[in-house]
């Protein structure tokens, strides 16, 4: 379903109130938020301490703590430069402000989640959010969508070929620390992540005249293995649900947010858990962030590690292919994390 621009929206039309299909009265919107002295304790993991002989080990307990316990965790010394980051923030501003003749180019073709548009829209009628996406696979290379990647500016291009490349080694090495620390077999979890599936996600919240009215991004929780997010231009917004109250997660400069995705709740028998989620928006400054997804390949059959139910003595979830779990993903609007029941025992 073809849904408008919201930021072409905004810009064309001097808004003083938001049109009804973005008024969210299905949504609790700024209150039972957390009073902000939480969202200090999003804990943050240092990579380099991950691999310094001295510290490893607390920092991999902390590292488990942070997938058992709240499902996210803010990632520091990544290795990242910060000048290639502003460099990304520059280039995702100018994709976003490309007239609308050239950004129609780009515009999701029925029926398929890449380009410019929403998901998880799934009738006329559905509310929608106060945002617009830019959706790329970017891995295996094979399942580039030529007609996508091709029509790239070709500076912005390489910046988005850089940056996965860069990001998709920091999800291998989270795994293969998850793998350790959980004691599930090593190549267990490299085969399911051989054939990684990565894709980009580039959010783009315009201000908004009536931000408690809307919602950035419907609460949800990511179906992805991993997800690792820059929050590009500082500003906030993303919260997430921590018993029950909902937190902000503070841009922290130069840090990633990494989030564990549904597929890892289930390859990890539950332990690690994906949480939910959501965006906020304001009236005065534009947000934008980008988020990586990292899932096995599409064929390959997702389900708790092997070596993992042996230990656990039972399995909290059945097997799928990955594509067939995305299927089922998009064929819903986002409620939370109530697909995941699909694969519950
Ligand atoms: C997302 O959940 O996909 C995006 C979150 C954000 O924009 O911070
Ligand atoms: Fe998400």
């Amino acid at each position: 379903l073809i849904v408008p621009c919201v930021l072409e929206m905004v810009k064309e039309q001097n808004l003083t109130t938001v049109p009804p299909r973005y008024v969210r009265s299905d949504q609790e919107t700024s209150e039972n938020l957390d009073d902000s002295s939480m969202s200090s304790e999003i804990p943050v993991i240092d990579m380099k301490r991950l691999y310094s002989v001295s510290t490893m080990d607390s920092e991999l307990e902390k590292l488990d703590f942070a997938c058992q316990d709240w499902g996210f965790f803010q990632l520091v010394n990544h290795g990242i430069d910060s000048s290639f980051l502003d460099k990304l923030e520059t280039e995702v501003q100018d994709f976003f402000n490309l007239p609308m003749e050239e950004k129609q180019k780009f515009w999701q073709r029925s029926g398929e989640f890449e380009g410019f548009g929403q998901v998880n829209v799934v009738s006329e009628d559905q509310k929608l959010d106060w945002g617009d996406m830019f959706i790329l696979t970017t891995e295996p290379i094979r399942s580039r969508k030529s007609h996508l990647f091709s029509k790239l500016p070709p500076s912005f291009r390489e910046t988005v070929e850089t940056y996965s490349s860069e990001v998709k080694s920091i999800a291998k090495i989270l795994f293969a620390k998850m793998a350790s620390v959980l004691e599930i077999k090593r190549e267990e979890m490299e085969d399911l992540f051989e054939d990684v599936w990565q894709s980009i996600k580039i959010n783009y919240y315009p201000p908004c005249p009536q931000p408690d009215q809307v919602v950035g991004l419907t609460p949800h929780s990511d179906a992805a293995g991993l997800t690792i997010l820059l929050q590009v231009n500082q500003v906030e917004g993303l919260q997430i649900k921590k018993d029950g109250k909902w937190v902000v997660v503070k841009p922290l400069r130069n840090a990633l947010v990494v989030n564990v995705g549904e597929i890892l709740e289930i390859i990890t028998n539950g332990r690690y858990r994906s949480i939910e989620h959501r965006v906020v928006v304001n009236s005065e400054k534009e947000r934008l962030s980008v988020a990586m997804f990292h899932s096995p390949g599409k064929e390959t059959i997702i389900g708790p590690a092997k070596s993992l139910v042996e230990k656990q003595k039972q399995r909290l979830f059945k097997s799928m292919s990955t594509q067939d779990y995305f299927d089922a993903f998009f064929a819903q609007k986002l409620n939370g994390k109530s697909h995941l029941h699909l694969m519950t025992i």
